[in-house]
């Protein structure tokens, strides 16, 4: 005897078994239809208590099937509307149209004079020696024979790390000659590029933290004059070969004796003359022989070593070279600013 229950479950199979599905909506109505938490089979489990006892069983089983049935009429329209869709991308696909444009990074003019610097030193034989930036005192100062009460130690000077006296952010990169003469036996010729930090007040001139590249040469027999001809060499590759330099007397605890160089800038416009203070000289580093105290504190012995030292700031140059007014620029990282610098390398 047929049950009038069970036409109503053979009615929503054959539904369910015909439903057309032509579209990604059509195929989410019927989700919700069949599969979602209020689909129209549920309710007819109601039924379940008018249906006579020796029927409950195939009830059961019909109700089971109409899920079935509805899972894999969703899955089969899933699978091949999701092909259709992605031939249908594929066909669309225009290969003759031009790639969309890409946002090549540049080089921070910082990075592109200290590159060029350590370009010029390596070619002449000097390693690039890196070092770290939180420094211990007696690399920073100690070793390098800035007494105790030198003012460059003062508070207002050097950023001290918290609760330490000998930790300390470095004040130059000279620190990096006193880890390689205590780490390496002579001959030494190194640069060392670095960032260094000082406690001073943030202008358009200056900033608490800014760029050294370091030079160091310990041999046998090196003279001053060795140093006079290096920076010259030095100087007419990073300003041209009829570049003209001069010495001028100075003073570095690290060093004996000690100079500044001077590159002739020129004194033709007004600006030239308020970069170089109206003399035509720009300072461009400070240098010297190796103080045989240093050597001493590095273990090198100052009867049988001699060395020079050479210590130049970066941003001044870039500043200089991109015709930069104000060197908090270089700090801020505005991509406006950042993408000028087209760079090779
Ligand atoms: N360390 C010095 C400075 O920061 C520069 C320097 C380096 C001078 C090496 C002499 C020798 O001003």
């Amino acid at each position: 005897m047929s049950n009038p229950i069970f036409d109503k479950t053979d009615q929503m199979l054959a539904a369910i078994k015909s439903a057309s599905i032509t579209s990604l909506e059509e195929l989410e109505t019927f989700r919700i239809k069949y599969l979602g938490s209020k689909n129209i089979i549920k309710p007819l489990f109601a039924e379940m208590r008018n249906v006579a006892n020796e029927d409950k069983k195939e009830f059961g089983q019909r109700m089971n099937a109409l899920k079935v049935a509805a899972e894999e009429v969703f899955h089969t329209n899933k699978s091949t509307l999701s092909q259709a869709a992605s031939k249908a991308s594929y066909d669309q696909l225009d290969l003759t149209a031009p790639p969309a444009s890409q946002n090549i990074g540049s080089r921070h003019p910082v990075s592109l004079v200290m590159n060029r610097i350590i370009n010029i030193f390596e070619k002449i034989g000097f390693a690039v020696e890196e070092e770290r930036e939180i420094e211990d005192d007696w690399h920073n100062f100690t070793a390098m024979n800035t007494p105790e009460d030198h003012p460059a130690r003062d508070m207002q000077d050097t950023f001290y790390l918290k609760n330490s006296v000998t930790n300390l952010l470095r004040t130059h990169t000279s620190s990096v000659q006193a880890r390689v003469m205590t780490s390496t036996k002579p001959p030494i010729r190194i640069i060392a590029p670095g960032r260094v930090y000082r406690n001073e007040t943030i202008s358009a001139r200056s900033h608490c933290q800014f760029h050294q590249v370091e030079g160091l040469y310990v041999d046998k027999n090196v003279s001053f004059a060795d140093m006079k001809q290096t920076l010259l060499y030095f100087a007419r590759e990073m300003y041209g070969p009829d570049t003209k330099i001069r010495l001028r007397p100075s003073y570095f605890p690290f060093t004996e004796p000690s100079a500044e160089m001077d590159v002739y800038w020129g004194l033709e416009s007004e600006a030239d003359y308020r970069i170089t203070k109206g003399t035509g000289w720009l300072e461009i580093l400070g240098c010297g022989m190796v103080d045989p105290n240093v050597l001493k504190n590095c273990n090198i012995d100052p009867e049988e070593y001699t060395g020079f030292a050479f210590g130049m700031g970066i941003e001044r140059q870039a500043m200089l070279q991109y015709k930069i007014e104000d060197i908090r620029l270089l700090f801020e990282n505005d991509v406006r600013f950042l993408k000028q610098f087209n760079s090779a390398y």
